[in-house]
């Protein structure tokens, strides 16, 4: 029997004593999204998978959306490579951000392996989105559940923005950036029934009938607001760890800090669903 042990900071539990290549089946995926409905994200340790394994467990949640920026495996269309080699400066997902929330359903979350880690650096900071909601005073709360606002790939993998100049092959299909979608500022959590505040600094642009101008001031205040240190964590990969993180729970941030190094990581994204307030 797994257990379930709350990370020593602001969001996210480690999963001991599970192998996910064996001991995932209904019951047990079942306890998982809830753990993972009300923790964020979840993390493990020393999983010795195989690509197949990756793809199995990631079907236990949901489908698997193949991401139509990221460069995929070259085996597995279903795995999307992040990638930071040597020679490079930049990194994927380094600002904070939640994964997909320019689609109409965002995706319900991602599975990241570690397939090759530097030996320093290259952690992930997570924020949890529930306690930065539960923090704000009452007349905020009150401003933001009538709020809707709007979330676009544009700006970070359109043509001329910000993986634009990289053309390194990680990162492609510009023209694929249209998509915009509208959600509510405060969602209700589709696993835990919980508020979480569900807007991010890579994705959204402005609240629903306000202009960008407008919007600034406000969305500036939530981004520092809810990246506070005490509603974060920082995890450190080791090869075998994984990270399985909830997307409209929790935002991410990919620390660029191993310039010189290499560091591989494989990306499952399972779906998810349209959400409401
Ligand atoms: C991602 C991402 C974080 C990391 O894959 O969506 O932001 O630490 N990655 O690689
Ligand atoms: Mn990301």
């Amino acid at each position: 029997m797994f257990e379930i042990q709350a990370a020593p900071g602001g969001v996210g539990a480690f999963v001991h004593g599970i192998d996910i290549r064996s001991d995932v089946n209904g019951n047990v995926a079942g306890e998982l999204k809830q753990a993972l409905g009300d923790y964020g994200v979840l993390f493990f340790r020393d999983q010795e998978i195989s690509e197949q394994d990756h793809i199995a467990f990631a079907e236990q949640f949901g489908q698997i959306n193949v991401n139509r920026f990221f460069a995929a495996n070259d085996r597995f269309p279903q795995i999307a490579m992040v990638v930071k080699e040597p020679d490079q400066t930049g990194n994927i997902g380094g600002g904070w951000h939640t994964d997909h929330s320019y689609d109409q359903e965002p995706a319900l979350g991602s599975i990241l392996v570690a397939r090759e880690v530097p030996e320093r650096g290259g952690d992930t900071l997570y924020a949890n989105m529930y306690a930065a909601y539960d923090a704000l005073s009452d007349g905020l709360k009150e401003t933001l559940n009538g709020l809707r606002a709007l979330h676009s790939s544009r700006r970070a993998f359109g043509a001329n923005t910000e993986y634009a100049p990289r053309k390194d092959g990680r990162i492609g299909n510009p023209e694929l950036a249209t998509q915009d979608s509208i959600h509510p500022v405060v969602i209700t959590h589709p696993i835990s029934g919980r508020k979480a505040l569900y807007v991010n600094g890579g994705f959204t642009i402005r609240f629903d009938g306000w202009t960008e101008d407008e919007s600034k001031p406000l969305l500036q205040y939530l981004y520092a607001h809810a990246s506070r240190p005490e509603f974060t964590y920082r995890f450190k990969w080791e090869k075998g760890s994984i990270a399985f993180w909830d997307n409209r729970a929790t935002w991410h941030y990919a620390v660029n800090d191993y310039h010189g190094s290499r560091r591989v990581m494989h990306r499952i994204t399972v779906e998810g669903c349209a959400l409401s307030a």
